[in-house]
Protein backbone atom coordinates (compact mmCIF):
# COMPACT_ATOMS: atom_id res chain seq x y z
CA UNK A 1 0.00 0.00 0.00
CA UNK A 2 1.31 3.48 -0.84
CA UNK A 3 -0.50 6.77 0.75
CA UNK A 4 -3.17 8.56 -0.41
CA UNK A 5 -2.34 9.34 -4.12
CA UNK A 6 -3.36 6.18 -5.67
CA UNK A 7 0.43 6.31 -8.19
CA UNK A 8 -0.12 5.57 -11.49
CA UNK A 9 2.02 2.14 -11.95
CA UNK A 10 5.48 3.18 -13.51
CA UNK A 11 6.56 2.58 -17.48
CA UNK A 12 8.63 -0.47 -17.79
CA UNK A 13 11.19 -1.16 -19.24
CA UNK A 14 11.25 -4.94 -19.66
CA UNK A 15 14.49 -6.64 -20.46
CA UNK A 16 13.07 -8.00 -23.56
CA UNK A 17 12.77 -5.04 -24.81
CA UNK A 18 16.66 -4.45 -24.55
CA UNK A 19 18.62 -5.94 -27.52
CA UNK A 20 22.38 -6.39 -27.42
CA UNK A 21 24.18 -4.19 -29.72
CA UNK A 22 25.38 -5.57 -33.30
CA UNK A 23 28.99 -5.32 -34.24
CA UNK A 24 29.61 -2.02 -35.60
CA UNK A 25 29.27 -1.22 -39.87
CA UNK A 26 32.61 0.13 -41.21
CA UNK A 27 31.77 3.90 -40.88
CA UNK A 28 32.36 6.55 -43.41
CA UNK A 29 35.72 8.60 -43.10
CA UNK A 30 35.89 12.66 -42.88
CA UNK A 31 38.72 14.43 -41.74
CA UNK A 32 38.62 14.57 -37.73
CA UNK A 33 38.08 18.51 -36.26
CA UNK A 34 41.36 20.09 -35.32
CA UNK A 35 42.29 18.98 -32.01
CA UNK A 36 45.71 18.22 -30.32
CA UNK A 37 45.39 14.81 -30.25
CA UNK A 38 46.02 13.79 -26.82
CA UNK A 39 44.36 16.94 -24.94
CA UNK A 40 43.45 15.74 -21.64
CA UNK A 41 40.62 17.69 -19.11
CA UNK A 42 41.69 16.57 -15.25
CA UNK A 43 38.29 17.05 -13.56
CA UNK A 44 38.50 16.83 -9.68
CA UNK A 45 36.76 17.88 -6.95
CA UNK A 46 35.95 17.01 -3.55
CA UNK A 47 32.51 16.87 -1.68
CA UNK A 48 32.45 17.54 2.21
CA UNK A 49 29.98 15.97 4.01
CA UNK A 50 28.33 17.46 7.44
CA UNK A 51 25.46 16.17 8.76
CA UNK A 52 24.20 15.88 12.61
CA UNK A 53 22.83 12.60 14.12
CA UNK A 54 21.62 13.83 17.21
CA UNK A 55 19.71 12.44 20.63
CA UNK A 56 16.29 13.53 20.28
CA UNK A 57 13.60 12.13 22.65
CA UNK A 58 10.65 13.52 22.55
CA UNK A 59 10.62 14.12 19.19
CA UNK A 60 7.41 14.19 18.17
CA UNK A 61 6.94 16.76 21.44
CA UNK A 62 4.91 19.45 19.93
CA UNK A 63 7.75 22.18 22.44
CA UNK A 64 10.05 20.50 20.12
CA UNK A 65 11.39 22.35 16.91
CA UNK A 66 13.63 20.04 15.96
CA UNK A 67 11.95 17.55 12.79
CA UNK A 68 10.09 21.01 12.05
CA UNK A 69 13.19 22.63 11.30
CA UNK A 70 15.63 19.73 10.41
CA UNK A 71 17.66 20.62 7.20
CA UNK A 72 16.03 24.22 6.57
CA UNK A 73 16.99 27.40 6.31
CA UNK A 74 14.27 29.33 8.43
CA UNK A 75 14.18 32.40 6.05
CA UNK A 76 13.50 29.84 3.07
CA UNK A 77 11.27 27.48 4.64
CA UNK A 78 8.25 27.23 2.62
CA UNK A 79 6.21 25.55 5.27
CA UNK A 80 5.38 21.93 3.75
CA UNK A 81 7.03 18.76 4.05
CA UNK A 82 6.85 14.99 2.08
CA UNK A 83 6.73 13.07 4.84
CA UNK A 84 7.37 9.19 4.31
CA UNK A 85 5.45 7.09 7.36
CA UNK A 86 6.08 3.53 7.55
CA UNK A 87 2.73 2.07 7.97
CA UNK A 88 3.07 0.54 11.59
CA UNK A 89 4.73 4.12 12.75
CA UNK A 90 1.50 5.02 11.41
CA UNK A 91 -1.16 3.53 13.39
CA UNK A 92 0.70 3.89 16.66
CA UNK A 93 2.27 7.36 15.89
CA UNK A 94 0.22 9.60 12.76
CA UNK A 95 -2.11 11.51 14.88
CA UNK A 96 0.67 12.33 16.63
CA UNK A 97 3.06 13.37 13.80
CA UNK A 98 0.22 14.84 11.72
CA UNK A 99 -0.89 17.48 15.16
CA UNK A 100 3.20 17.93 15.14
CA UNK A 101 3.36 19.88 11.86
CA UNK A 102 -0.23 21.37 12.13
CA UNK A 103 1.54 22.95 15.41
CA UNK A 104 4.80 24.19 13.86
CA UNK A 105 2.45 25.04 10.69
CA UNK A 106 3.72 23.22 8.23
CA UNK A 107 1.38 21.65 5.33
CA UNK A 108 2.44 17.76 5.69
CA UNK A 109 1.82 15.59 2.79
CA UNK A 110 1.48 12.08 4.26
CA UNK A 111 2.65 9.46 2.37
CA UNK A 112 2.35 5.59 4.16
CA UNK A 113 4.73 2.88 3.07
CA UNK A 114 4.16 -0.67 4.05
CA UNK A 115 7.80 -1.93 5.62
CA UNK A 116 9.27 -4.90 4.92
CA UNK A 117 11.89 -6.59 3.15
CA UNK A 118 10.23 -7.40 0.21
CA UNK A 119 8.94 -3.58 -0.27
CA UNK A 120 12.60 -2.65 -0.53
CA UNK A 121 12.75 -2.62 -4.38
CA UNK A 122 13.54 0.11 -7.15
CA UNK A 123 9.86 -0.37 -7.75
CA UNK A 124 8.85 1.22 -4.27
CA UNK A 125 11.30 4.03 -5.07
CA UNK A 126 9.53 4.80 -8.53
CA UNK A 127 5.88 4.92 -6.52
CA UNK A 128 7.21 7.34 -4.64
CA UNK A 129 8.52 8.89 -6.89
CA UNK A 130 5.33 9.62 -8.96
CA UNK A 131 4.27 10.82 -5.06
CA UNK A 132 6.88 13.38 -5.03
CA UNK A 133 5.99 14.87 -8.76
CA UNK A 134 2.12 15.11 -7.71
CA UNK A 135 3.34 16.89 -4.40
CA UNK A 136 5.52 19.28 -7.16
CA UNK A 137 8.40 19.45 -4.33
CA UNK A 138 10.46 22.23 -4.46
CA UNK A 139 13.60 20.58 -3.60
CA UNK A 140 15.67 23.52 -2.23
CA UNK A 141 13.60 24.11 0.64
CA UNK A 142 11.15 21.12 0.96
CA UNK A 143 13.72 18.03 2.70
CA UNK A 144 11.87 15.04 2.47
CA UNK A 145 11.21 13.39 5.99
CA UNK A 146 11.67 9.38 6.37
CA UNK A 147 9.91 8.42 9.83
CA UNK A 148 10.37 4.27 10.19
CA UNK A 149 13.02 1.58 10.25
CA UNK A 150 16.07 0.52 8.05
CA UNK A 151 13.81 -0.55 5.10
CA UNK A 152 12.04 3.04 4.96
CA UNK A 153 15.36 4.35 5.05
CA UNK A 154 17.18 3.00 2.56
CA UNK A 155 14.25 3.51 0.25
CA UNK A 156 13.53 7.00 0.85
CA UNK A 157 17.25 7.22 1.04
CA UNK A 158 17.66 6.13 -2.63
CA UNK A 159 14.55 8.03 -3.74
CA UNK A 160 16.30 11.02 -2.23
CA UNK A 161 19.61 10.61 -4.22
CA UNK A 162 17.83 10.39 -7.34
CA UNK A 163 15.32 12.43 -7.46
CA UNK A 164 16.47 15.58 -9.41
CA UNK A 165 19.98 13.84 -8.96
CA UNK A 166 19.65 14.78 -5.61
CA UNK A 167 17.51 16.37 -2.75
CA UNK A 168 18.16 16.42 1.11
CA UNK A 169 16.23 14.35 3.24
CA UNK A 170 15.96 13.52 7.16
CA UNK A 171 15.74 10.74 8.53
CA UNK A 172 13.89 9.60 12.25
CA UNK A 173 14.55 5.85 12.96
CA UNK A 174 12.07 4.27 14.85
CA UNK A 175 13.45 0.86 14.90
CA UNK A 176 16.51 -0.18 16.86
CA UNK A 177 18.09 -1.48 13.70
CA UNK A 178 17.87 2.31 12.36
CA UNK A 179 18.97 4.14 15.55
CA UNK A 180 22.08 2.24 16.05
CA UNK A 181 22.97 1.13 12.10
CA UNK A 182 20.36 2.25 9.21
CA UNK A 183 19.55 5.77 10.28
CA UNK A 184 22.87 6.87 11.18
CA UNK A 185 25.00 6.21 7.86
CA UNK A 186 24.95 7.50 4.27
CA UNK A 187 24.10 4.42 2.48
CA UNK A 188 20.80 3.68 0.94
CA UNK A 189 19.95 0.82 -0.94
CA UNK A 190 17.30 -1.79 -2.33
CA UNK A 191 17.30 -5.56 -3.29
CA UNK A 192 17.46 -6.30 -6.60
CA UNK A 193 17.14 -10.03 -8.48
CA UNK A 194 17.79 -11.81 -4.96
CA UNK A 195 20.20 -9.79 -4.25
CA UNK A 196 20.21 -7.92 -1.24
CA UNK A 197 21.38 -4.11 -1.67
CA UNK A 198 22.31 -4.34 -5.30
CA UNK A 199 21.25 -1.05 -6.16
CA UNK A 200 21.91 2.08 -3.67
CA UNK A 201 23.70 5.18 -3.28
CA UNK A 202 25.69 6.81 -0.88
CA UNK A 203 23.50 9.72 0.32
CA UNK A 204 24.03 11.46 3.44
CA UNK A 205 20.63 12.81 5.24
CA UNK A 206 21.19 16.16 6.12
CA UNK A 207 19.88 15.34 10.00
CA UNK A 208 18.88 12.11 11.54
CA UNK A 209 16.61 12.64 14.64
CA UNK A 210 17.46 9.54 17.24
CA UNK A 211 14.02 9.11 19.71
CA UNK A 212 14.83 5.88 21.76
CA UNK A 213 10.96 6.40 23.20
CA UNK A 214 9.80 4.92 19.68
CA UNK A 215 10.70 1.64 20.83
CA UNK A 216 8.17 1.44 23.22
CA UNK A 217 5.65 -0.01 20.77
CA UNK A 218 8.40 -2.30 18.51
CA UNK A 219 8.08 -6.10 18.90
CA UNK A 220 10.55 -8.14 20.79
CA UNK A 221 11.80 -9.47 18.10
CA UNK A 222 12.53 -6.34 16.19
CA UNK A 223 14.38 -5.65 19.43
CA UNK A 224 16.67 -8.70 18.78
CA UNK A 225 16.85 -7.34 15.61
CA UNK A 226 18.50 -4.38 16.40
CA UNK A 227 20.56 -5.58 19.22
CA UNK A 228 22.40 -7.72 16.69
CA UNK A 229 23.97 -4.84 15.16
CA UNK A 230 24.52 -3.56 18.99
CA UNK A 231 26.58 -6.89 19.49
CA UNK A 232 28.41 -6.50 16.13
CA UNK A 233 30.21 -3.28 17.29
CA UNK A 234 30.96 -4.66 20.78
CA UNK A 235 32.31 -8.14 19.30
CA UNK A 236 34.53 -5.77 17.50
CA UNK A 237 35.53 -2.64 18.39
CA UNK A 238 33.64 -2.51 22.23
CA UNK A 239 34.69 -5.23 25.10
CA UNK A 240 32.92 -3.08 27.28
CA UNK A 241 29.93 -2.90 25.43
CA UNK A 242 30.07 -6.98 25.67
CA UNK A 243 30.25 -7.19 29.07
CA UNK A 244 26.96 -4.26 29.60
CA UNK A 245 25.28 -6.88 27.08
CA UNK A 246 26.00 -10.24 28.56
CA UNK A 247 25.16 -8.59 32.12
CA UNK A 248 21.68 -6.37 31.13
CA UNK A 249 20.72 -7.19 27.46
CA UNK A 250 18.18 -9.59 28.08
CA UNK A 251 16.30 -6.98 30.90
CA UNK A 252 17.08 -4.36 27.66
CA UNK A 253 15.58 -6.80 25.92
CA UNK A 254 12.55 -7.57 27.65
CA UNK A 255 12.16 -3.64 28.85
CA UNK A 256 12.71 -2.19 25.56
CA UNK A 257 15.41 -0.45 26.82
CA UNK A 258 12.75 1.64 28.96
CA UNK A 259 13.48 0.22 32.74
CA UNK A 260 13.75 3.21 34.98
CA UNK A 261 16.17 0.81 36.56
CA UNK A 262 18.11 0.30 33.89
CA UNK A 263 18.14 3.96 32.95
CA UNK A 264 21.58 4.28 32.89
CA UNK A 265 23.35 1.59 31.26
CA UNK A 266 20.70 1.79 27.99
CA UNK A 267 21.37 4.91 27.67
CA UNK A 268 25.00 3.57 27.62
CA UNK A 269 24.95 0.64 25.52
CA UNK A 270 23.00 2.91 22.95
CA UNK A 271 25.11 5.99 23.24
CA UNK A 272 28.51 3.29 23.07
CA UNK A 273 27.21 1.53 20.02
CA UNK A 274 26.11 5.09 18.14
CA UNK A 275 29.32 6.24 19.07
CA UNK A 276 31.10 3.09 17.96
CA UNK A 277 29.55 3.13 14.75
CA UNK A 278 30.21 6.52 13.72
CA UNK A 279 33.77 6.42 14.57
CA UNK A 280 34.27 3.44 12.22
CA UNK A 281 31.77 4.88 9.16
CA UNK A 282 33.32 8.44 9.40
CA UNK A 283 36.67 8.23 8.01
CA UNK A 284 35.48 6.02 5.51
CA UNK A 285 32.15 7.13 4.88
CA UNK A 286 32.51 6.23 1.19
CA UNK A 287 33.77 2.75 1.40
CA UNK A 288 37.27 3.36 -0.27
CA UNK A 289 38.96 1.73 2.29
CA UNK A 290 38.40 -2.08 1.99
CA UNK A 291 39.13 -3.33 5.49
CA UNK A 292 36.21 -2.47 7.50
CA UNK A 293 35.00 -4.08 10.79
CA UNK A 294 31.44 -2.69 10.49
CA UNK A 295 31.07 -5.27 7.77
CA UNK A 296 32.11 -8.09 10.40
CA UNK A 297 28.77 -10.32 10.27
CA UNK A 298 27.95 -8.83 6.95
CA UNK A 299 29.87 -10.89 4.65
CA UNK A 300 27.23 -14.58 4.56
CA UNK A 301 24.51 -12.44 5.94
CA UNK A 302 23.03 -11.09 2.49
CA UNK A 303 22.98 -14.22 0.60
CA UNK A 304 20.94 -16.31 4.22
CA UNK A 305 19.36 -13.33 4.99
CA UNK A 306 18.06 -13.23 0.94
CA UNK A 307 17.81 -17.66 0.34
CA UNK A 308 15.95 -17.62 4.47
CA UNK A 309 13.71 -14.09 2.83
CA UNK A 310 10.76 -13.53 4.20
CA UNK A 311 11.90 -16.10 7.82
CA UNK A 312 14.73 -14.26 8.88
CA UNK A 313 15.12 -10.38 9.70
CA UNK A 314 18.27 -8.44 8.75
CA UNK A 315 19.65 -8.85 12.37
CA UNK A 316 19.41 -12.26 12.23
CA UNK A 317 20.80 -13.10 9.52
CA UNK A 318 23.80 -11.26 10.85
CA UNK A 319 23.65 -13.24 14.39
CA UNK A 320 23.80 -16.04 12.30
CA UNK A 321 26.72 -14.87 10.02
CA UNK A 322 28.54 -13.71 12.82
CA UNK A 323 27.94 -17.31 14.92
CA UNK A 324 29.89 -18.69 11.91
CA UNK A 325 32.92 -16.75 12.10
CA UNK A 326 33.35 -16.59 15.79
CA UNK A 327 33.61 -20.47 15.08
CA UNK A 328 36.07 -20.21 12.56
CA UNK A 329 37.68 -17.71 14.63
CA UNK A 330 38.13 -20.32 17.67
CA UNK A 331 39.12 -23.13 15.57
CA UNK A 332 41.87 -20.58 14.09
CA UNK A 333 42.66 -19.99 18.00
CA UNK A 334 42.09 -16.41 17.37
CA UNK A 335 39.70 -17.49 20.43
CA UNK A 336 39.10 -19.03 23.49
CA UNK A 337 37.06 -21.64 24.37
CA UNK A 338 35.65 -19.76 26.79
CA UNK A 339 35.72 -16.85 24.43
CA UNK A 340 33.47 -18.39 21.93
CA UNK A 341 30.76 -20.07 24.00
CA UNK A 342 30.24 -16.64 25.98
CA UNK A 343 29.99 -15.16 22.53
CA UNK A 344 27.16 -17.74 21.28
CA UNK A 345 25.47 -17.74 24.61
CA UNK A 346 25.11 -13.57 24.77
CA UNK A 347 23.71 -14.01 21.28
CA UNK A 348 20.97 -16.15 21.88
CA UNK A 349 20.17 -14.58 25.54
CA UNK A 350 19.45 -11.38 22.87
CA UNK A 351 16.80 -13.85 21.09
CA UNK A 352 18.77 -14.36 18.04
CA UNK A 353 19.61 -17.06 16.05
CA UNK A 354 22.82 -18.65 15.72
CA UNK A 355 21.82 -21.44 13.17
CA UNK A 356 19.56 -21.55 10.04
CA UNK A 357 19.22 -24.56 7.92
CA UNK A 358 19.87 -22.69 4.66
CA UNK A 359 23.43 -22.75 5.62
CA UNK A 360 24.93 -25.33 3.66
CA UNK A 361 29.13 -24.98 3.41
CA UNK A 362 28.82 -24.83 -0.42
CA UNK A 363 26.36 -21.35 0.06
CA UNK A 364 28.69 -19.97 2.31
CA UNK A 365 31.72 -20.62 -0.26
CA UNK A 366 29.58 -18.66 -2.78
CA UNK A 367 28.71 -16.03 -0.78
CA UNK A 368 32.13 -15.44 0.45
CA UNK A 369 33.17 -15.44 -3.49
CA UNK A 370 30.35 -12.83 -3.89
CA UNK A 371 31.91 -10.55 -1.07
CA UNK A 372 35.62 -11.15 -2.07
CA UNK A 373 34.45 -9.43 -6.00
CA UNK A 374 32.51 -7.00 -3.93
CA UNK A 375 35.94 -6.33 -1.79
CA UNK A 376 38.82 -5.72 -4.55
CA UNK A 377 39.81 -9.50 -5.25
CA UNK A 378 40.08 -10.50 -1.34
CA UNK A 379 38.15 -11.68 0.95
CA UNK A 380 38.95 -8.76 4.07
CA UNK A 381 37.06 -11.25 6.21
CA UNK A 382 36.90 -9.62 9.55
CA UNK A 383 37.60 -12.35 12.43
CA UNK A 384 37.53 -11.93 16.07
CA UNK A 385 40.40 -11.79 17.53
CA UNK A 386 39.31 -12.07 21.49
CA UNK A 387 36.55 -10.03 21.96
CA UNK A 388 36.42 -6.31 21.35
CA UNK A 389 38.94 -6.62 18.09
CA UNK A 390 39.23 -7.67 14.80
CA UNK A 391 41.75 -8.91 12.30
CA UNK A 392 41.15 -9.13 8.70
CA UNK A 393 42.20 -12.59 6.92
CA UNK A 394 42.23 -13.92 2.99
CA UNK A 395 42.16 -17.28 3.24
CA UNK A 396 39.17 -19.06 4.85
CA UNK A 397 38.57 -22.12 3.21
CA UNK A 398 35.47 -24.36 2.57
CA UNK A 399 36.56 -26.98 4.57
CA UNK A 400 36.50 -24.30 7.62
CA UNK A 401 33.01 -23.59 6.48
CA UNK A 402 31.77 -27.13 6.61
CA UNK A 403 33.26 -27.33 10.11
CA UNK A 404 31.72 -24.36 11.51
CA UNK A 405 28.81 -25.67 10.21
CA UNK A 406 29.43 -28.83 11.74
CA UNK A 407 29.83 -27.30 15.15
CA UNK A 408 26.86 -25.15 14.84
CA UNK A 409 24.56 -27.46 13.65
CA UNK A 410 25.82 -29.85 16.50
CA UNK A 411 25.30 -26.86 19.07
CA UNK A 412 21.81 -25.98 17.49
N1 LIG B 1 21.68 1.71 5.11
C1 LIG B 1 22.30 1.14 6.10
O1 LIG B 1 23.41 1.52 6.48
C2 LIG B 1 21.64 -0.01 6.81
C3 LIG B 1 22.21 -0.50 7.99
C4 LIG B 1 21.58 -1.55 8.66
C5 LIG B 1 20.41 -2.09 8.15
N2 LIG B 1 19.90 -1.60 6.99
C6 LIG B 1 18.67 -2.16 6.44
O2 LIG B 1 17.62 -1.97 7.36
C7 LIG B 1 16.61 -2.95 7.10
C8 LIG B 1 16.09 -3.49 8.40
O3 LIG B 1 15.58 -2.43 9.16
P1 LIG B 1 14.57 -2.67 10.37
O4 LIG B 1 15.07 -3.79 11.18
O5 LIG B 1 14.35 -1.37 11.01
O6 LIG B 1 13.25 -3.23 9.66
P2 LIG B 1 11.93 -2.53 9.13
O7 LIG B 1 12.19 -1.20 8.59
O8 LIG B 1 11.27 -3.54 8.24
O9 LIG B 1 11.04 -2.37 10.46
C9 LIG B 1 10.70 -3.52 11.18
C10 LIG B 1 9.22 -3.60 11.50
O10 LIG B 1 8.92 -2.71 12.58
C11 LIG B 1 7.80 -1.88 12.25
N3 LIG B 1 8.06 -0.65 13.01
C12 LIG B 1 8.93 0.34 12.73
N4 LIG B 1 8.99 1.21 13.75
C13 LIG B 1 8.13 0.77 14.70
C14 LIG B 1 7.76 1.24 16.00
N5 LIG B 1 8.34 2.31 16.55
N6 LIG B 1 6.83 0.54 16.69
C15 LIG B 1 6.27 -0.57 16.15
N7 LIG B 1 6.59 -1.08 14.96
C16 LIG B 1 7.51 -0.41 14.23
C17 LIG B 1 7.83 -1.80 10.76
O11 LIG B 1 6.56 -1.53 10.24
C18 LIG B 1 8.30 -3.18 10.36
O12 LIG B 1 7.20 -4.06 10.36
C19 LIG B 1 17.25 -4.00 6.23
O13 LIG B 1 16.75 -3.90 4.92
C20 LIG B 1 18.71 -3.65 6.25
O14 LIG B 1 19.37 -4.02 5.06
C21 LIG B 1 20.48 -0.58 6.33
Amino acid sequence: MMGASGPLPPPRVTPTQLRVAAPPTAAVTRPAPAVTPGRTWEVSASQSISYAVQLCPGVLEPTNPALARAGTDPDRDSRRRFVVIDDAVDELYGNRIRSYFAKHEIEGRFVIFDSCEERKTIDSVLELVECLDAFELDRRREPLIAIGGGVLSDVVGLLASMYRRSTPYVRVPTTLMGLVDAGIGIKTGVNHDGHKNRLGSYHAPVHALLDPTFLNTLDSRHISNGLAEILKIALVCDRQLFELLMRHGPELRRTRFAAPELSEESGEVLVRSIQGMIEQLQPNLWEGQLERVVDYGHTFSPTIEMRALPELLHGEAVAIDMAITTMIAWRRGMMTRDECDDVLDVTRSLGLPTWHDVCAPGLLMDSLRETTRHRDGLQRLPLQNGIGRATFVNDVSYAELAGACTDLRRAA
